[in-house]
């Protein structure tokens, strides 16, 4: 088999939107067959949260779609930009903390993971802050409808 492919996805927290968009991927990957091919990981860009397990909100959402999850949060390292050949932002804040931090020359591909949504909804925006779990079912769609737009891109 060919060398496994690799995806980083990165918040600010690590604990609503990556761990979504992560379960999402390994979700995806198990409907495709493809869970061998690919490494999968998520991180945030700040400290705060590093070792929690994700927002009871998130894993509610998580759980409400049949997935099994569990991670605990970690803060992104330099080594990531170039172990992973893809790393995916949620908003435009994101993608410039990631552009900022990138060694030069790195191998990773800094993309917002929004910009594959065929519903043109390109940014995952934080709903730590909101009361319900709303914010947290409309990124789970994001995620799902953006990462079938960029696995199937990389069939071609
Ligand atoms: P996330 O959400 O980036 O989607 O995990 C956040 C979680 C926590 C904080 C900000 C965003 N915070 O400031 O603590």
């Amino acid at each position: 088999m060919a060398t496994k492919q690799s995806a980083l996805f990165i918040c600010l927290g690590n604990i609503c939107r990556s761990p979504i968009a992560e379960a999402v991927f390994q979700n995806i990957l198990k409907e495709r067959d493809l869970q061998n091919d690919w490494h999968v990981d998520s991180a945030a860009l700040g400290s705060w949260h590093v070792g929690k397990s994700p927002d009871r909100r998130a894993m509610n959402t998580i759980k409400r779609h049949g997935i099994e999850y569990r991670h605990k949060a970690r803060q992104i390292q330099k080594d990531d930009f170039n172990q992973f050949d893809y790393i995916f932002g949620k908003d435009e804040e994101n993608m410039r903390e990631l552009k900022r931090l990138a060694p030069t020359g790195s191998k990773a591909k800094l993309i917002l993971l929004g910009s594959f949504d065929p519903e043109g909804d390109p940014i995952i925006r934080d709903p730590y802050y909101d009361d319900g779990d709303e914010g947290f079912e409309k990124c789970f769609q994001q995620c799902v409808r953006s990462i079938n737009a960029f696995l199937d891109s990389l069939k071609n």
